[in-house]
């Protein structure tokens, strides 16, 4: 038998427990962690957007990643609508990484913090620090 009385102050404290990290950080003048955004191709923009509002990107960008591989390579689709109705080309390197080209220093930075290693760059080529 459920007992909600108890069932959703658990998930509460849960939720509070899981998301500690995140939270603590809001408002801290120094932040543990700085993914880096200036790279030549973010400062020429002239509106400094990513391709979706920047905490949709902050929590949800693996998800994006895995919708996008699975729309190019099981659909054939390469064109990508945003929540604004702005395309973008569906590509880690040629879209992500163009404007993102500093990896080590912006998604490196997040990921050692984190503890994640994503293992996409097995095969997808990334350009080197400075070249691009
Ligand atoms: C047109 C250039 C551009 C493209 C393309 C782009 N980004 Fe961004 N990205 C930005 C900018 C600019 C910001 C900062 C947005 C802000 O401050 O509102 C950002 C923010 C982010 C953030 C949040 C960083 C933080 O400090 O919280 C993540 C994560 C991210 N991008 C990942 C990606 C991924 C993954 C892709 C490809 C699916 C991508 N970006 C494509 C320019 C871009
Ligand atoms: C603001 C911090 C931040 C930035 C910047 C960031 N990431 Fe992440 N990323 C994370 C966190 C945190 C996770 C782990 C989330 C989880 O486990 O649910 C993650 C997970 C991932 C995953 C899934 C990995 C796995 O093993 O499940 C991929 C793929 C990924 N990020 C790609 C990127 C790419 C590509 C960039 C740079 C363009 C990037 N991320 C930038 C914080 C960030
Ligand atoms: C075993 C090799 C391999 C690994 C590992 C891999 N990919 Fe891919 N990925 C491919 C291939 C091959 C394609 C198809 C390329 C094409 O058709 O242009 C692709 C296509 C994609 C695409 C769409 C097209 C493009 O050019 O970006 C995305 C997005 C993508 N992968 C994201 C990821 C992410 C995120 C990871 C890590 C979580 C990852 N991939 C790991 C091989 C790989």
């Amino acid at each position: 038998m459920y007992d909600g009385g108890k069932i959703i102050p658990g998930l509460i404290i849960f939720l509070l427990i899981i998301t500690y990290p995140f939270y603590t950080n809001i408002g801290k003048p120094v932040a543990e962690i700085k993914p880096d955004l200036k790279t030549p191709e973010i400062e020429r923009l002239e509106v400094k957007e990513c391709v979706e509002p920047k905490a949709f990107m902050r929590a949800e960008h693996m998800k994006l990643l895995n919708e996008w591989r699975d729309s190019a390579v099981r659909d054939g689709n390469r064109v990508y609508i945003n929540s604004k109705g702005k395309n973008y080309q569906i590509s880690l390197q040629k879209t992500c990484l163009r404007c993102h080209s500093n990896r080590d220093k912006f998604c490196k930075v997040c990921h050692t913090y984190a503890g994640v290693k994503p293992y996409c760059w097995n095969c997808h080529f990334a350009k080197q620090e400075g070249k691009g």
